[in-house]
């Protein structure tokens, strides 16, 4: 099974795609993540993306689709994989069709987190990591149950993205109301796209995935408020 998920920042991809990748056995491919762990290996990749990243613009599509096309050939995406940040331009979904066509795959999903702008500054605002396991938390909605403790491997060292200040994410924003939603009709072109109410609680969120997953909701839900 091959999935999109697609939304704005702090939608909820990354949660979902997480929730997903466990529940399937189908690997999360995120472009943000493999791009920071560019940056932090100080590879020409991440260099060159570092300062785009951190003014909240997107990094150039030839970089993106060749991480990629090399990405999806891993052993971890013999099962599919979920595609969580990516495509995020027209180009990177022309791309996409023919590197799916070439192998023979096929796209299953492609859905919409639907969010309103309010929540996502908020959710972007509360975000932190965990610096030793990577769990990802947030003050308010996915706090630790121990304060300053990591509910997984005991660590006390949190990280905050450098792309989460507030003016980076209206700059994130702003690359996906113009770069990045015209996907949205690409899709429902190809009678692909599929939409979640992105403002319920985590679980529901992912029940509704899963939802569609299993094959019950197969349409655009027409009851997803338009955000
Ligand atoms: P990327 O890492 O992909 O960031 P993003 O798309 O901005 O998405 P986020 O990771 O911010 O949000 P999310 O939707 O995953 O939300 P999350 O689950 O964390 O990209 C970063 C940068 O890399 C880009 O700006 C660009 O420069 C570059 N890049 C990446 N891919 C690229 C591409 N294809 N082309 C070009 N450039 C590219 O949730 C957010 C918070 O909310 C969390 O704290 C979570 O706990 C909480 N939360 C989640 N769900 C809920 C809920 N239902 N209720 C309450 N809280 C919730």
């Amino acid at each position: 099974m091959n999935l999109i998920l697609l939304g704005p920042p702090g939608a909820g991809k990354g949660t979902q795609a997480k929730r997903l990748e466990d529940r399937y056995g189908i690997a999360q491919i995120s472009t943000g993540d493999m791009l920071r762990a560019e940056v932090k290996s100080g590879s020409d990749i991440g260099r060159e993306a570092k300062a785009i990243m951190e003014s909240g613009g997107l990094v150039p599509d030839a970089i993106i689709t060749a991480m990629l096309a090399m990405r999806v050939t891993k052993p971890d995406c013999a099962k599919g994989f979920i595609l969580d940040g990516f495509p995020r331009t027209v180009p990177q979904a022309e791309a996409l069709d023919v590197m799916l066509r070439e192998r023979g795959l096929r796209l299953d999903h492609v859905i919409e987190l639907k969010v309103d702008d309010a929540a996502l500054v908020e959710r972007i605002a509360g975000r932190f990591t965990c610096a030793k396991c990577g769990t990802g938390y947030h003050d308010r909605f996915k706090p630790t149950s121990q304060a300053g403790t990591c509910d997984v491997c005991g660590s006390t060292e949190f990280i905050r993205r450098a792309d989460d200040k507030a003016e980076t994410v209206s700059a994130r924003l702003d690359a996906y109301n113009r770069q990045t939603a015209p996907l949205l009709p690409y899709y429902a072109g190809q009678g692909k796209l599929q939409q979640v109410d992105g403002m319920a609680d985590m679980d529901a969120v992912s029940a509704a995935l899963q939802r569609i997953l299993a094959g019950a909701d197969s349409r655009v839900d027409a009851t997803v408020p338009d955000r």
